[in-house]
């Protein structure tokens, strides 16, 4: 059940044509990173596009009180005034997450190797979600905790003043398990190496080495991928551009595919070849999208994006390509049911721990519009009903999970009747311009009588 906190429904109506530049808001993975690292470094990092969702304003409360100045001007740029490596100090209070999986992983990753304790929690949601994943192989460096049953929230994290460098196998296709592993090892003297066989988002890698720090990335003899971090690090401080987010863009890319006549246009997009499973998927769908001027912008690839509504045809989603888009199946289910066929999607064992089973949601929520899907452990089937055959007319249970809210409010968009979602409030931990920017696209909003 959500916290109590006042829910607000929201209602989707069938739309006219969408126009228009969408500037969705900065990447969600970076901006957290970006904290993160600027309060590890020494002096002065500046960040400039930074997410500031509910999710990323948690962490940054959460650098505050582990003794970080984190500050932003009038023009919106962010400060961090670092403790440098080890020199993050024990929070008065315990550290309250809300409802991000990332920042309270990465968090514990980034205690774990000094020798202080922090106390974690998080809301209804976060409090479901495995903790183990992260704070097991943390033990590795010589940290301690204490959990709930089963590695739930709260979690009391007790981090060590003599830390060892490990060698390690991530055992969970988790880039939240990997960066967490990857902040401890800054602290711990020696060599630190990760090996993962599937290949996850590589921010963490990437700002690592912005901020100065020893990392090396090679083909690992296992398989995969292995990853070596010298510890004892010293981080430099930096100069951090955030790209905007591919996660976000994909409600209004999907919007714009299933409204008739729609065509949008979203710039400087993150093209991360390790976050565009979704317009990989798409394309073979049968979108019209296009990649204009690919740059790089520190250190990361972006670029414009233009999308139009499209003939949409069902597509087979094979287990290697889930990393790359395991944010984005709620809303390729979506497109899926205003496709023509049959859509399979295959390796979705994370799916169901996120901030809601999204699997057994994103399938309720299918059913109740009219569409037919079915679930395995670790398959989504969605049966699609081509373009403007969803019947829609139904009230969506979001179990607090914001990328539920935002899939069906685009499946509303372009259904037949109107859907409503019955909490929209938690669009704000990742996209808190969300109604607005739907809403000067031409979409049809409301709230809906109770
Ligand atoms: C994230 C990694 C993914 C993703 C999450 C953000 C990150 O989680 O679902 O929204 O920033 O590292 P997992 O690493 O648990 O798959």
């Amino acid at each position: 059940m959500p916290d109590l906190q006042e829910q607000k429904p929201l209602l989707a109506r069938r739309s006219p044509p969408l126009g228009g530049t969408v500037c969705v808001p900065g990447d969600k993975s970076i901006s957290h990173r970006a904290l993160i690292l600027g309060a590890l470094a020494v002096g002065e990092t500046t960040i400039l596009g930074l997410l500031e969702a509910d999710d990323v304003l948690k962490t940054a409360g959460a650098m505050r009180a582990l003794g970080a100045e984190v500050q932003r001007d009038s023009s919106g740029t962010w400060r961090v005034w670092g403790r440098g490596v080890g020199g993050l100090s024990e929070p008065e209070d315990v550290l309250d997450f809300g409802n991000s999986g990332t920042g309270s992983r990465l968090v514990m990753g980034a205690v774990a190797t000094t020798p202080i304790t922090c106390v974690f929690t998080g809301d209804a949601s976060l409090r479901k979600r495995p903790m183990s994943r992260v704070l097991e192989p943390l033990t590795r460096f010589g940290a301690r905790y204490e959990s709930r049953e089963g590695g739930l929230l709260p979690a009391t994290l007790v981090g060590t003043g003599r830390p060892i460098a490990i060698s390690h196998e991530l055992a969970v296709a988790s880039a939240q398990v990997k960066s967490a592993l990857l902040l401890a090892a800054l602290n711990a003297p020696g060599r630190t190496r990760l090996v993962q066989r599937t290949l996850t988002r590589d921010h963490t890698e990437k700002m690592l080495a912005g901020f100065g720090a020893q990392i090396l990335v090679e083909h690992a003899p296992e398989g995969g991928e292995a990853i070596s971090l010298l510890g004892d690090a010293e981080l430099k401080s930096c100069a951090i551009e955030v790209p905007r987010d591919p996660s976000s863009a994909a409600f209004p890319m999907v919007a714009a595919l299933i409204v008739p006549g729609s065509k949008l246009v979203i710039p400087s997009l993150l093209l991360n070849p390790r976050r565009t499973g979704l317009i990989e998927t798409l394309l073979e769908m049968g979108a019209r999208i296009s990649v204009r001027d690919r740059r790089e912008s520190g250190g990361e690839e972006i670029g414009d994006i233009a999308v139009e509504f499209s003939e949409l045809n069902g597509v087979d989603v094979p287990p290697e390509r889930a990393a790359s888009m395991i944010d984005e199946y709620p809303v390729l289910a979506v497109a899926a049911a205003f496709a023509k066929g049959k859509s399979v999607m295959h390796g979705l064992e994370e799916l169901a721990l996120k901030e809601s089973d999204r699997l057994t949601c994103t399938v309720k929520a299918l059913s109740a519009c009219g569409v037919r899907a079915e679930a395995t452990e670790n398959t989504m089937i969605v049966h699609g009903r081509g373009p403007g055959g969803v019947k829609g007319d139904a009230r969506i249970a979001t179990e607090m999970d914001h990328r539920i809210a935002m899939a069906f409010l685009t499946l509303g968009l372009a259904s037949e009747r109107a859907v409503s979602v019955d909490d929209a409030s938690m669009i704000g931990t990742s996209f808190p311009g969300f109604e607005r920017m739907v809403r000067d696209l031409g979409g049809l909003l409301a709230v809906p009588n109770r």
